[in-house]
């Protein structure tokens, strides 16, 4: 049920209902020219400075000695395979952690940024890959984590109560229900809960890692259009992705890291894809996919046949597959064990597989180790 009109508040973050273009928030997901001829525009001053950052978790180098600059108003994207060292970095700009070594200057000020509030007072907010929000509360209570506005102690839930409502209606949500129980919300709503509530605060600098991962759609639009504003008022926003698309139409810029290093920052118009996905996976394409040998084979002549399967009993189990096929119903608690078919009908409620996000692998690999 949308709440009923109300009138803007400057609350309603650097998003303004006039800066966010009305429903559908249609964006133009077509890749531009990979190329372009056009002189590369003068660069404005820096926001974010990252100087020699090494982040070390135990054996693991997750961010090694990595030195990048992100410019005022732009939308930077930061590439690179999982385990690149891209949430490190979002997570050592957000203060949730200490870099091992080196250091970050924010809009020309050197940023300790060792606690959240730190980074907050510079203007950034995050909206996590994982998301942040205590699934026992209510929207409105999620959107007034960690700090509600408060007087004497007392939240002023009223006011707080119009203030999100009229934040959520600016930046096109007026459909989420400030009373919901965030448990009951499907993941794309909790993920553009999660991005709200960021810009709740009026960032400076909006960090957005793969927000798109659990969007898609006219979420995806939604977010574009929510860049597209944030463009115009000025705000920096690092976005994360992996769909090259998204990154063509919303970034002016992009980092690419590999292992932990950093590996180019470039000009998005300067750079095709084949290039950037060449520096993320570290190899020339050709070596990344091979060409396919010919498969020999005699024309005409089947390479597996199978006739007459069916679920059989137990009692019916050939010798060599009994191991197989008991192991399978001791991880599955199938009532009996099947073979061929088992691989196929998954038991509705097997140990471990809590929803259907659970993948195939998961379950192969629970059921025959
Ligand atoms: N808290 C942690 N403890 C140990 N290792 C970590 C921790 N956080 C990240 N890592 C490791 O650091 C590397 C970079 O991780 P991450 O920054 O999450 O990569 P990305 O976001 O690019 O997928 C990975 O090898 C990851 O396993
Ligand atoms: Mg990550």
């Amino acid at each position: 049920m949308p709440r009923p009109a109300s009138r803007p508040l400057p609350i309603a973050g650097r998003v303004d209902a006039r800066a966010v273009p009305p429903e559908p928030f249609a964006v133009t997901l077509t890749a531009p020219d990979q190329r372009s001829d056009a002189p590369t525009p003068a660069l404005s001053p820096i926001a974010v400075a990252a100087r020699s950052i090494r982040k070390v978790f135990g054996a693991t180098i997750a961010v090694n000695d990595v030195s990048f600059d992100i410019h005022v108003g732009e939308t930077h994207a930061l590439l690179g395979e999982n385990g690149a060292g891209k949430s490190t970095l979002v997570k050592l700009l957000s203060g949730l952690i200490l870099p091992t070594i080196g250091s970050f200057r924010v809009f020309g000020e050197a940023a300790l940024l060792h606690k959240p509030r730190a980074a907050h007072a510079h203007g950034i907010q995050t909206a996590f890959q994982e998301l942040t929000m205590v699934r026992d509360l209510t929207v409105l209570d999620n959107m007034l984590l960690p700090y509600p506005p408060t007087r004497f102690g007392q939240i002023r839930r009223t006011q707080a109560r119009r203030m999100v409502g009229e934040h959520l209606d600016a930046i096109g949500l007026p459909d989420i229900d400030l009373d919901a129980d965030l448990r009951d919300l499907d993941l794309n709503e909790r993920q553009k809960i999660e991005i709200a509530r960021a810009l709740f605060r009026r960032p400076k600098i909006l960090l957005l890692d793969e927000p798109t991962s659990t969007l898609s759609g006219r979420d995806i639009d939604w977010l574009g259009g929510l860049i597209a504003g944030l463009k115009r008022d000025g705000v920096t926003v690092v976005f994360i992705s992996h769909r090259m698309r998204e990154v063509r139409a919303f970034c002016d810029r992009v980092t690419v890291l590999r292992n932990g290093k950093h590996i180019a920052t470039e000009r998005l118009a300067d750079v095709a894809d084949e290039d950037l996905i060449g520096m993320i996976a570290g190899k020339e394409l050709g070596q990344s996919f091979p060409p396919k040998l010919p498969i020999p084979s005699i024309a005409g002549e089947p390479v597996l046949a199978a006739k007459g399967l069916a679920t059989i009993s137990s009692a019916d189990v050939p010798a060599g597959a009994v191991s197989i096929a008991s192991k399978l119903r001791t991880s599955m608690k199938t009532p009996r064990p099947c073979v061929w078919n088992s691989c196929k009908a998954r038991p509705s409620r097997s140990p471990g597989l809590s929803s259907s996000r659970s993948g195939s692998s998961k379950w192969m690999r629970q059921g025959t180790s």
